[in-house]
């Protein structure tokens, strides 16, 4: 086990590379086998599913799109809150299988902002491919069809997730430490 540090807080492995990689690989053969013959979109979520989606798509061996979007930040005029608003769809998703790719799905609220302005484009399916997710966050029952790991509720960096931007390069996935 390794420990690092990224600014104020320390991490330490919880998951090396050879699990993440054998794991993603199941969960490409699924989409494999379910997706054949519809030539599939891949919508990936930067910037952190990155990594995830370099070595999901390496698995694919259907034939298959990948295109990239964000999710931007700001406060809503109201200040009713924050609204996440899906930028850099440049692909015509009308009749196509859409699969999502994302890092990690908390409270699943990123989710649900992104499916529903994607059945706006009147998409065949649609679909969430995710690297993780937190079962305990989710605020509202999701269907979340190619989920790579559940973990409980503790702040992860690495492969692609970040600490204030810091850690997307690690290659292994590193757990807080609670020093408290
Ligand atoms: P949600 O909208 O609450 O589901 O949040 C999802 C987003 O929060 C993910 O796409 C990540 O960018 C970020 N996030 C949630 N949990 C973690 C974590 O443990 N480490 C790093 N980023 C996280
Ligand atoms: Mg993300």
């Amino acid at each position: 086990m390794s420990i690092i540090k990224i600014k104020d807080k320390t991490f330490k492995t919880s998951l090396p590379e050879a699990d993440i990689k054998k794991r993603i690989k199941e969960v490409a053969a699924r989409i494999n086998q379910d997706m054949e013959g519809k030539t599939p979109v891949f919508l990936s979520v930067l910037n952190g599913a990155f990594m995830f989606t370099a070595d999901l798509l390496k698995e694919i061996t259907i034939p298959c799109e990948v295109s990239f979007v964000k999710l931007a930040s700001y406060e809503g005029v109201l200040s009713t809150g924050k609204v996440r608003e899906v930028i850099g769809l440049n692909v015509d998703i009308q009749d196509r299988s859409v699969i999502i790719v994302e890092d990690i799905v908390d409270t699943g609220r990123t989710m649900r902002r992104m499916v529903e302005t994607l059945q706006l484009h009147h998409p065949k399916e649609v679909h969430i491919a995710t690297l993780f997710v937190k079962p305990d966050k989710i605020e509202e029952p999701m269907d979340i069809k190619y989920s790579c790991f559940e973990i409980p509720n503790e702040f992860i960096v690495g492969y692609g997730l970040d600490y204030d931007q810091l850690g997307r390069n690690l290659r292994e996935i590193y757990t807080l430490v609670d020093e408290g």
